[in-house]
């Protein structure tokens, strides 16, 4: 996720440039940059980036004149958060630039070819590919340039040009957002309307495959096959702080329902290979350890079940803050550090004892970058975006896919998962954002079930096997949420002490997804009734026995046992927001925690 902005008009573009990238800032903040076409625009293009928030770029960057221009705040997927990494990125002739929102899973392939004629890079990134490959297209025609680039490159993308010496933007979009703003005599181009509403409540929402040219006077749209579309603009009326959490309330809701987007961004590109990460090669490991704190732990413990089943590898799960006092193990097991922030002190900490010990360590991080980056053997990148909520929601989800990933790796470098049991796995893991959408269509029918319940002062989870870790986050999410009294357990542990705490006021939440712990979930459902809680239980459509034992149902899509974690998240992720809006919680910040916690 980043932000990107375009104006072409009448005024100096670098000031309006800096001012709509400012609400831009929630998409990304690790480096920002400008470019802006020289006036006359023969003189060619100016451009400055650095590394760090746009307050960093605002007070570094010399003046530039022209009014045309484009800009860009960065979180980094592919590349380290530097200023050379920072967008715009050139090309060969420093005469064109490119800003990018998105991800070129090809890039590799493209690059060597491009290295192979000649070209020069001077960025990591996957972005600087596409500034060269209009390049090498150029014949004064930027449209046709980069529809010509756009033909040669997969993954997704907004992307924005300009080149010396033309007064046109032109913008290409998939899969990744892009809206024009139309002004008089101006015109702009955005991530999302949020940048733009102080200059303009006239929008055009760009479709996927779709190509625009904007001049001052102009906005022309094309679709994939050249040809012109017509398109009314619609009118927002949106406020400045509706339009930057996208219209939801709040930055939780609105990350939750990011999740089906984040899952894909998160694949995309990592499992067309059949070869091994160089990192894996030749690394069997006989045991994991895999160390984290709160949400990111309870990924952890979701990851023991997926790297047990696919890669046969035992696996143990420990909080980073109580990981230097374990023992140290004679074999050497592979050490997986999670963290989103990758700043978590006591995960840091670690991370460094792992490496004190000898393991080879592995980090699952969503900001690039970040210090956990620096303490570890190899980085698996989740690609969820800035996540602004304190409650953790698509970053949980991303670490889930993540172990996927890692889990897979782990099995094909030890044989233990076929390549048949592999490409199945990828192809049902291609089809989870599905699934995460149908939970997130029967967010009304969770909202009433929560409005039943929302004035409990406590509340417990129950779940078996892969989905007791779940039950763990589902407690966790309504805890810091909601501030009801939140537990989880193992289904199985109720009878041995929580069952006293269980009353006709404490509902409980129940995982009975008809998996090999369905009939046992099914007794501790009949236990929890016995005590006269109520019963919310979450199982699969179709499921006919589930309501004769429980109070309420919530029923998500049937599939493989090993993916419903994913969904059933997705659920109390929604359950816990509600609760939390009925009871009039402040649900983005929290009282008493903070998003990244940098004290042990
Ligand atoms: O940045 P990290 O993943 O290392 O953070 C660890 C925990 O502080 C974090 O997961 C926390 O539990 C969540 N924000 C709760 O929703």
């Amino acid at each position: 996720m980043c932000g990107i902005v375009g104006y072409a008009g009448g005024r100096n573009a670098q000031p309006i440039l800096l001012d709509c990238l400012k609400r831009l800032e929630y998409r990304g903040y690790d480096s920002a940059g400008i470019a802006v076409v020289g006036d006359p625009i023969q003189k060619g293009l100016q451009l400055f980036k650095s590394k760090g928030e746009i307050a960093v770029l605002e007070s570094s960057m010399p003046e530039m004149t022209g009014t045309v221009g484009i800009a860009h705040t960065r979180w980094a997927t592919q590349g380290r958060p530097t200023t050379e990494n920072a967008h715009p990125l050139s090309d060969c002739t420093n005469r064109l630039a490119v800003v990018h929102n998105g991800i070129i899973s090809n890039f590799m392939e493209v690059k060597e070819h491009l290295l192979a004629t000649g070209h020069k890079f001077v960025s990591e990134t996957d972005t600087e590919v596409f500034a060269h490959l209009v390049e090498a297209e150029m014949n004064g025609d930027l449209v046709a340039a980069v529809r010509k680039a756009l033909e040669k490159v997969e993954g997704t993308y907004a992307f924005v040009v300009v080149s010396a010496g033309h007064d046109e933007i032109v913008a290409a979009r998939r899969e990744s957002p892009l809206v024009i703003g139309l002004g008089d005599g101006e015109n702009f181009v955005a991530s999302d309307v949020t940048a733009l509403l102080k200059y303009t409540s006239r929008f055009l929402h760009v479709q996927d495959g779709e190509v625009v040219s904007l001049t001052r006077d102009e906005v022309r749209i094309f679709d994939s096959e050249g040809t012109a579309v017509e398109r009314r603009p619609e009118k927002i009326t949106w406020s400045l702080e509706d339009a930057e959490k996208g219209g939801y309330p709040h930055f939780m809701l609105k990350e939750i329902y990011e999740q089906p987007e984040a899952i894909h961004d998160s694949l995309l590109g990592r499992m067309e290979s059949a070869e091994p990460e160089p990192f894996f090669q030749g690394n069997s490991f006989s045991s994991v350890k895999i160390v984290a704190c709160g949400t990111s732990y309870h990924a952890g413990l979701v990851g023991k079940y997926i790297i047990e089943e696919l890669a046969k590898v035992p696996t143990t799960v420990q909080i980073s803050s109580e990981y230097r006092y374990s023992p140290v193990s004679r074999e050497s097991p592979l050490v997986v550090l999670i963290t989103q922030s990758g700043e978590t002190a006591d995960t840091l900490g670690a991370a460094r004892e792992a490496r004190k010990r000898g393991n080879k360590t592995v980090g699952i991080a969503n900001v690039v970058g970040s210090a956990i980056t620096r303490e570890v053997d190899h980085v698996i990148y989740t690609r969820a975006g800035p996540e602004i909520g304190v409650a953790a929601t698509k970053t949980f989800v991303t670490q889930v896919v993540a172990l996927y990933l890692l889990a897979m790796e782990l099995g094909v470098q030890n044989r233990s998962l076929t390549a048949q049991a592999r490409r199945s796995m990828t192809s049902f893991l291609r089809s989870l954002p599905r699934y995460v959408q149908d939970v997130l269509n029967k967010a009304s029918e969770i909202e009433a079930i929560a409005e039943k319940y929302a004035r409990s002062d406590d509340m417990f989870f129950i779940g078996r096997s892969i989905n007791y870790p779940i039950a763990l986050e589902g407690a966790l999410k309504t805890k810091e949420i909601s501030y009801i009294h939140g537990e989880g357990f193992p289904a199985g542990e109720l009878k041995h002490g929580p069952l006293a705490l269980l009353s006709k006021d404490s509902p409980v939440v129940a995982i009975a997804v008809r998996d090999h712990t369905y009939e046992k979930m099914l007794g501790n459902i009949s236990e929890v009734s016995a005590r006269g809680s109520p019963v919310i239980a979450i199982g699969f459509e179709g499921d006919t026995d589930l309501p004769k034992f429980a109070d309420d149902v919530l029923s998500i899509r049937q599939l493989p046992p090993i993916f419903t974690p994913v969904p059933v998240i997705v659920a109390l992720q929604l359950w816990a927001y509600h609760l939390a809006r009925i009871r009039g919680c402040p649900i983005d910040k929290p009282r008493n925690i903070a998003k990244t916690v940098t004290v042990e």
